[in-house]
């Protein structure tokens, strides 16, 4: 922990009134059994007597006609009991979250190299994964399509096209007195969870099956599984405890690999699980979507966005899965914390013979934005301008140019303050002059300055997803025992809904137990992605816990007298009417007057909505702001860098929690800046990834970190009623790390003096950033 986080949580502790469990630094519920390693993932949880287990056999081709698949080997391998394809599944072949094009296993034709054909199911993993590759395909080779430049080539898409169009974007690009057109891409990412994709299927009497499985959405476990099984949802139980990451990753994705445990469970009437090997699961799933853009900005001298134009192609692979939504947060997010008074957004979710890409950490938001940010230190190269001063004229305004492209009004706008701190506490100035200065004497070394904000909207675009549920026992010796709907995936959503509960209560956090996520507890469930866990399901926890206060303070009021709204809950105690008694004798005596001490809660975020044909409407229930500033040091001979330090200030509402908001602020900025730099995918000629395995893909290490991290929390206050004034943390702070990639553009501008803009797309790998040097310096030796 650093010295900001020590100091932020021993104020926050001495200011917190002792009764307060909310808005105090707790340790997560689970802290001590991961460092422990007790904490139980699915392949920990001990093996039911007879469990077979299960490998898939993938496809060699990128595009091909599954002529003919023999299996007569694997059949025949050491342990094998049961082969399955396509043929085998008894409902519906399609694992496909919003459209139905996601077969579970090819059935005729392969889309992309790592699609999954067969399952083997042995008496052992080893056994498993060994027969799997004995497998032999014949194929007819289809032409395949293998970047998204390609698909808007071929004008192909997953889905149809987006467009978002407000005033007359060429009109004002064309009166602009600057105008700056190009192209700019980004690549994808691996979620990189470190518990791959899982799942354990027991079979239950009379048809019945419970999957243990490592998913953000148990609910889609529970339809899925039960369409390709042809079963009822009330027959399958889905539950999760924890996950050791998502990211995204695992909120449709995790569904392949449900239904084939769950298929193979039922028909074997064995317990199954499958678990993929770190290779096998990069070479299967779907990663953040990797984006080309075309774009045409006007701007006025000052830096002034007047209109904007930018088509996107995501690289979506070869199914729809979550790419829609995605390419609508995408064009939610160009505008990130800027006023485009005219704005013409297109995307296209390119179809690829790639894996299909999905979900992952901010959903195509910073995607969005990033190019935003690229272009806005464009223009101030450009116009020869520090690059705040040209962010600072195009920020949102208060009363006016407040109004999103998508028709929603930002009015809870802090960038002002929030960079004006920064700005001041991270010496944005002086450092930017010792950056020049130290540039004009290191003929080598060069050094790299940025500030970028954030802005992001919180909900689900899709308003029916935007509810929750949850559960609440109260025992009679006074614990408590909570469900609800979200799942814990490291980022300590359940302390903060048990900080909700304990709080409602007015007892310890220590009396407070969040158990797995199940649907059998709580149906119809939401992914938990978005950073609406705690927002949606901490609401529906505190109004469970509020309606068992409501019949405790009654029954109070009824036994010692006084009114029921002057009952306090406290420090443990209960007051009614001068009289204290502990909450557990409290409940014990409500339980023999037949007082119900248990209930449900519900939260739907009110005031939402979206119109998918127009785009537009009020999407978010609230904005998150924050802003970082990065710099580095680059060596111009290796290409190699290093962050040397980086302020961030992020808003997070009233922090439920601060030590855990900061610690999501951390981790995002860690894994935004491993996309922007490190992270690359990279797949061959053949449409094969070459990069599946840490040994070729990068994320970052602690040494990455930068030895000065600065990171501390906005003081601010929600001014939507979210839970107790909170704002969602677990994707926004992803976007804080542009300060590092336009850091590194910064310091590759330096060997020409600013003068042109680098050529440098992201990941700004080693290699790329030697390229754009070479190209700058010979560009400049040639004009
Ligand atoms: N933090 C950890 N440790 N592990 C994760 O997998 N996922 C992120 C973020 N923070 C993630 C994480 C993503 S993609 C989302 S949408 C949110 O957490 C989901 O949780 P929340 O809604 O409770 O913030
Ligand atoms: Mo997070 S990408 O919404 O799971």
């Amino acid at each position: 922990m650093n010295k900001q986080v020590e100091g932020f949580m021993t104020q926050a502790g001495a200011a917190a009134n002792a009764a307060q469990q909310v808005g105090r630094s707790r340790t997560h519920e689970s802290a001590e059994l991961h460092v422990a390693g007790e904490a139980t993932y699915i392949d920990d949880i001990p093996e039911l007597q007879g469990t077979l287990h299960c490998a898939l056999g993938m496809s060699a081709k990128a595009h091909a006609k599954l002529v003919s698949l023999d299996l007569d080997a694997v059949r025949r391998a050491p342990g094998v009991v049961d082969v399955i394809t396509a043929a085998d599944i008894p409902g519906v072949n399609d694992c496909g979250p919003v459209i139905h094009d996601d077969p579970i296993l090819a059935d005729g034709v392969v889309q992309y190299i790592g699609q999954p054909m067969f399952a083997v199911i042995a008496k052992s993993h080893d056994a498993a994964r060994s027969a799997a590759r004995l497998g032999v395909a014949r194929y007819e080779d289809l032409p395949a399509v293998l970047t998204p430049q390609a698909a808007k080539a071929a004008g192909v898409g997953v889905l149809p096209p987006y467009h978002l169009r407000r005033g007359d974007a060429d009109a004002a690009i064309a009166k602009a007195a600057h105008r700056m057109t190009g192209t700019f891409e980004c690549n994808g990412q691996e979620q990189f969870y470190l518990e791959g994709q899982i799942s354990y299927a027991i079979p239950k009497e009379g048809k019945g099956v419970h999957v243990h499985c490592s998913t953000q959405h148990p609910s889609e476990m529970q339809a899925l599984v039960s369409h390709c099984l042809g079963w009822h949802s009330h027959q399958v139980q889905v539950e999760c405890r924890r996950m050791g990451g998502g990211f995204g990753g695992k909120e449709s994705q995790s569904g392949l690999f449900a239904c084939v445990a769950a298929i193979s469970a039922t028909r074997l009437n064995r317990p199954v699980k499958l678990r993929l090997d770190r290779d096998d699961d990069m070479m299967i799933t779907g990663k953040r979507h990797g984006f080309y853009f075309e774009y045409d900005v006007g701007f006025d001298d000052d830096g002034r966005i007047t209109g904007a134009k930018v088509d996107m192609t995501l690289r979506a692979g070869f199914s729809a899965d979550l790419s829609g939504p995605v390419a609508t947060r995408a064009i939610c997010h160009f505008d990130n914390a800027y006023f485009v008074p005219e704005a013409d957004l297109r995307a296209l979710c390119g179809k690829t013979n790639t894996q299909s890409n999905t979900a992952f950490r901010g959903f195509g938001g910073p995607q969005g934005a990033l190019i935003m940010e690229v272009l806005q230190d464009a223009i101030a190269r450009k116009l020869g301008k520090d690059a705040l001063d040209v962010r600072k004229v195009n920020f949102y305004g208060r009363a006016e140019r407040n109004v999103t492209p998508y028709g929603q009004t930002v009015r809870d706008n802090v960038i002002h303050e929030l960079v004006g701190q920064l700005e001041t506490e991270s010496e944005y100035r002086a450092r930017r002059e010792a950056v020049r200065e130290f540039n004009r004497t290191s003929p080598v070394l060069k050094k790299g300055l940025a500030l970028t904000p954030l802005k992001f909207g919180i909900s689900f675009n899709v308003q029916a997803f935007n509810q929750a549920g949850a559960l609440v026992h109260v025992y009679r010796d006074g614990s408590m025992l909570v469900n609800h709907g979200g799942t814990e995936m490291g980022q300590g959503l359940n302390t903060k809904v048990a900080q909700v509960v304990a709080h409602e209560l007015g007892v310890d956090l220590s009396h407070v137990r969040v158990t797995a996520t199940d649907t059998a507890k709580v149906a119809n469930t939401s992914a938990t992605a978005a950073s609406t866990g705690a927002d949606l399901n901490g609401k529906a926890a505190q109004n469970a816990a509020w309606k068992i206060r409501e019949r405790l303070a009654e029954f109070a009021a009824h036994k010692y007298g006084g009114r029921k709204e002057d009952v306090t809950f406290a420090n443990d105690i209960v007051t009614a009417n001068g009289e204290a008694v502990s909450f557990p004798d409290l409940v014990e005596a409500a339980y023999w007057a037949r007082v119900q001490l248990w209930s449900d809660g519900f939260y739907a975020t009110p005031g939402l909505s979206w119109d998918p044909k127009t785009m537009t409407g009020n999407p978010f229930f609230y904005f998150a702001y924050g802003a970082a500033v990065s710099e580095v040091v680059l060596d111009t001979l290796t290409g190699e860098w290093r962050l040397l330090r980086a302020d961030v200030l992020h808003d997070a509402g009233k922090s439920i929690n601060p030590s855990i908001d900061i610690g999501q602020v951390e981790g995002a900025f860690i894994q935004g800046m491993g996309w922007l730099t490190t992270e690359e995918l990279w797949w061959n000629k053949d449409g094969k990834l070459m990069t599946h395995a840490p040994s070729t893909y990068k994320i970052p290490a602690i040494s990455d970190c930068p030895t000065d991290f600065r990171v501390a929390l906005f003081e601010n206050s929600n001014v939507s009623d979210s839970i107790h004034r909170s704002k969602a943390v677990g994707e926004p702070p992803l976007l804080l790390p542009f300060s590092v990639f336009n850091a590194l553009r910064d310091a590759v501008a330096s060997v020409n003096d600013y003068r042109d803009e680098p050529v440098l797309n992201a990941p700004a790998t080693s290699e790329a950033l030697l390229n754009a040097i070479t190209e700058l310096r010979t560009r400049s030796a040639t004009h």
